[in-house]
C-alpha cells in the first residue's frame, strides 16, 4: 500500500484568524465596493487572493534574517543571495529589486521601445501593463489548448510555436526585442511550460536573434511538473531541472514572493554582460544601488535560504498535492474548474459555473464576491476585469476565460482548510441558477483597474 503523503514539516508558530457572519461580510463587502482587494484582512477567514508574498518562511530563513548584514554596499547577504541565484539558474549576472513588476520596469526600461511587439504566454497583467505603458504590445501566443478549461493536456503554459514564427515572420526584426515565456502561465491557470517547449521556443529566438526571458515566479513548481509529466525528466532532481530550463534562456526576471518562499522581494538574472550593465543604470535609479535594489540585507539572506527550501522535491511535491486535494474535491461536487489543476491555485471557470450572469456584468466577480459571501473566503477574478480595456478602442477585452482564481498560500493552509473551501463552494453551487444579475463598474483606472476599481450591484 501507497502510504499517504505528508507535509516535511511543521508547526512551531500560528496566527490567529477571525471567523465572522454572513451578515456581516454582506456589509463589509459592500463597504468595499465589491471590490475584494479593498477588505481589511481581518474581515477575511481564508485569504486565497493570492500565493504572492503570503507564505510562511522556514526556522531556519528566520535565522538567516537575524544574519541579515545591512551594508549598503557589498552586503554579505547580498554575496548570499548572487550565489543563490547563480547555483540555481546559471545565471552569472544579478540585480535585486523589491519585487516582480520591479524587474519588468528595470529590464523593461532597457529593453522596450514605442511600438514593439513582445510574443509570450498569456503575460501576467503587471507585465502586460509595463509593455503597454511603453506603448508596446504584448502578443499572446499561448497554446489553443489552453483556452479549454476541461480539456487536459500536461502542458497548457506553451507557447504555439507556428504563431511564435509567425510573429516574427510578420513583423520587421527590430520590432521584437525580446519573447517572454512566463512558468508556470498565471494568466493560463498555473499551467506549466515543457522543456521541450522551452528549448524550440529558444531555437525561434536564436534564428531571429532574439533574447529570451523567462518570468520565473513559479519556475520550482514548474520544475515539479516537469518531472513528474515530461517523458524523461523523472529521475532528475528538481534543481537540476531549473538549471536546464534556464539553460536556454538569456535571463529572467523574478518575483521572488512566490518560489522564493519570501513576502517581498525579486530580481533580474541575465546571462549578457552588456545587458546587465545598461539594466544596472534603471536599477540604481529605480530600486536602489546594486547591492541591494529595494531589499532588506535580511530579506535577501531570507531569500537566498527560501531559492534552496523551494527546490527540494518533498517541499514541491506537499505543496503541489495540497492544491490538488482541493481540485479533486470541487470535481467530486461536480463544479467546473480548469484542469489540470494549476501548480498555485485552483481556477474556478465561471462561464460555466454562472453562465446565467452576463458577461457584462461581470460573473466572475460575482462569484468572488459570493464566495466571500458565504465563506469569509478571499479570491480573485481572473477574467474582465482583470484584462482591463483595449487601450486603443477602450472597450472591453472580454478574454475567452472568466475564472476566479483560489490562490493557496505556501505552507500556510492545513487540508482542513481546503475541506472547508470545497464545502463553502458546493452550497454556492447547489444554489447557481438562483444568479441572475452581477456588477456594473462605477469607477476604474486607466490601467490594471481591477486592484482600484469600484463596484454597484445591479439588482432589477
Ligand atoms: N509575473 C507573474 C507570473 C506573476 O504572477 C506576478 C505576480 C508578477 C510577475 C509580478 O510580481 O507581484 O512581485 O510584482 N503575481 C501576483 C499574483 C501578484 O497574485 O499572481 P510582483
Amino acid at each position: 500500500m501507497n502510504l499517504p503523503y505528508a507535509e516535511p514539516y511543521k508547526t512551531k508558530m500560528v496566527e490567529y484568524i477571525k471567523p465572522s457572519t454572513v451578515e456581516e461580510r454582506k456589509k463589509w463587502i459592500e463597504e468595499a465596493n465589491y471590490n475584494l482587494f479593498n477588505l481589511s484582512s481581518e474581515k477575511v477567514f481564508i485569504d486565497l487572493l493570492t500565493d504572492s508574498g503570503t507564505g510562511a518562511m522556514s526556522d531556519k530563513q528566520w535565522a538567516e534574517m537575524m544574519m541579515g548584514d545591512e551594508s549598503y554596499a557589498g552586503s554579505q547577504s547580498y554575496l548570499k543571495l548572487k550565489d543563490a541565484v547563480e547555483k540555481i539558474t546559471g545565471f552569472p549576472y544579478f540585480l535585486p529589486t523589491h519585487q516582480g513588476r520591479a524587474a519588468e520596469n528595470v529590464l523593461f526600461s532597457v529593453m522596450v521601445k514605442e511600438g514593439n511587439i513582445i510574443p509570450g504566454n498569456a503575460h501576467f497583467d503587471t507585465t502586460k501593463g509595463h509593455i503597454e505603458f511603453r506603448k508596446a504590445t504584448a502578443l499572446d501566443c499561448t497554446i489553443d489548448e489552453a483556452f479549454d478549461t476541461s480539456l487536459h493536456h500536461p502542458f497548457k503554459g506553451n507557447i504555439d510555436i507556428e504563431k511564435l514564427e509567425n510573429a516574427f515572420r510578420s513583423n520587421p526584426p527590430d520590432k521584437i526585442p525580446f519573447v517572454v515565456h512566463t512558468i508556470t502561465c498565471n494568466t493560463a491557470g498555473g499551467q506549466p511550460v515543457s522543456i521541450e517547449n522551452i528549448k524550440k521556443v529558444s531555437q525561434v529566438c536564436k534564428k531571429y536573434h532574439t533574447p529570451l526571458i523567462i518570468d520565473a515566479a513559479r519556475f520550482a513548481e514548474n520544475a515539479y511538473f516537469i518531472k513528474i509529466r515530461e517523458e524523461g525528466y523523472q529521475d532528475w532532481s528538481i534543481k537540476k531541472i531549473c538549471r536546464e530550463l534556464f539553460s536556454y534562456a538569456d535571463g529572467m526576471t523574478m518575483s521572488a514572493k512566490k518560489d522564493g518562499l519570501v513576502n517581498m522581494g525579486g530580481f533580474i538574472a541575465l546571462r549578457d554582460e552588456e545587458l546587465y550593465k545598461q539594466a544596472t543604470v534603471f536599477n540604481i535609479m529605480y530600486e536602489g544601488f546594486l547591492t541591494y535594489g529595494g531589499m532588506n540585507g535580511r530579506d535577501m539572506g531570507a531569500l537566498a535560504v527560501g531559492l534552496d527550501e523551494a527546490t527540494e522535491f518533498d517541499y514541491l511535491e506537499t505543496r503541489i498535492k495540497q492544491v490538488a486535494f482541493l481540485g479533486e474535491r470541487l470535481v467530486e461536487h461536480g463544479i467546473p474548474v480548469l484542469q489540470p489543476f494549476g501548480g498555485h491555485a485552483i481556477f474556478l471557470d465561471a462561464n460555466k459555473f454562472v453562465p446565467t450572469i452576463p458577461r457584462n456584468e461581470y460573473r466572475a466577480q460575482a462569484l468572488a464576491i459570493e464566495l466571500y459571501i458565504e465563506g469569509g473566503i478571499r479570491s480573485v477574478e481572473i477574467g474582465t476585469i482583470l484584462a482591463d480595456r483595449d487601450p486603443f478602442t477602450h472597450q472591453n477585452r472580454y478574454p475567452d476565460l472568466e475564472l476566479v482564481r483560489l490562490a493557496i498560500p505556501r505552507r500556510t493552509y492545513s487540508l482542513n482548510h481546503m475541506r472547508y473551501i470545497a464545502a463553502v463552494l458546493k452550497k454556492i453551487y447547489d444554489s447557481r441558477e438562483q444568479a441572475k444579475r452581477g456588477y456594473s463598474i462605477v469607477d476604474e483606472a486607466p490601467i490594471m483597474r481591477h486592484f482600484t476599481v469600484k463596484l454597484e450591484k445591479i439588482s432589477h
